[in-house]
């Protein structure tokens, strides 16, 4: 299982956006329909043995679970879409116990700590980081957890946070890429270790 959690620091924590503005009055929500587009979709496909939790607002996460997931379809438009009906369903997100939106979706009343915390018992919390270890170093672990954030760094607490949680911060590279970039090489870096050819 690889995981991914991103941090959405700006957008809005209820539905009221419009999906024709999601680069402006949504948050930025452009960037993280596209980290899920990376997580998820091949050309021709769909990975099934991958999760997602955007972390919006430090209030709610949406999880997105890649087995179960139905009606989710590449392009920014239909992803914001679907995060919208999550964030419509706020009030039904009670406690810990999420509300369900759709088919591999659900909705979390739980901010970036409860997240972490709850996600990092399944595997290996990873921060990726323009200033980590380099990437092509180290061995993949089993059950990668990555945290990413938006287009922001992240803030001081975030960052306290991983330091406290992370077995490894690295980076993919020499340059600063987008969020979503960045979950493509690390799907690549994936799937080609121990590959001789491919
Ligand atoms: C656009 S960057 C965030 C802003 C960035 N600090 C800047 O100065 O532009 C989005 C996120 O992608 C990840 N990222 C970007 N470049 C990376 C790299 N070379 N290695 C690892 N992670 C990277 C980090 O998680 C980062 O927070």
């Amino acid at each position: 299982m690889r995981q991914f959690i991103i941090l959405g620091h700006d957008v809005p924590v209820t539905d009221d956006f419009s999906l024709s503005d999601l680069a402006g009055g949504a948050g930025r929500l452009d960037v993280l329909c596209r980290c899920v587009g990376a997580a998820f979709f091949l050309s021709h496909g769909l990975r099934e043995d991958v999760r997602v939790h955007l972390v919006v607002g430090d209030a709610f996460t949406i999880r997105f679970n890649g087995s179960a997931l139905r009606r989710l379809y590449p392009d920014e438009r239909t992803i914001a879409s679907r995060i919208r009906d999550a964030l419509a369903q706020r009030d039904e997100a009670i406690g810990h116990m999420p509300a369900d939106v759709s088919a591999g979706m659900e909705l979390y009343r739980m901010g970036f700590e409860a997240t972490l915390e709850r996600v990092a018992r399944d595997g290996t919390v990873v921060e990726l980081h323009e200033a980590g270890e380099p990437l092509v170093e180290a061995e993949p672990p089993s059950d990668p957890i990555f945290v990413l954030s938006d287009h922001h760094d992240f803030t001081d607490e975030e960052a306290t946070l991983l330091a406290n949680h992370a077995e490894k911060r690295l980076r993919v590279g020499p340059e600063i890429l987008h969020a979503d970039q960045t979950i493509t090489v690390t799907h690549n870096w994936l799937d080609t270790a121990g590959y001789q050819q491919y």
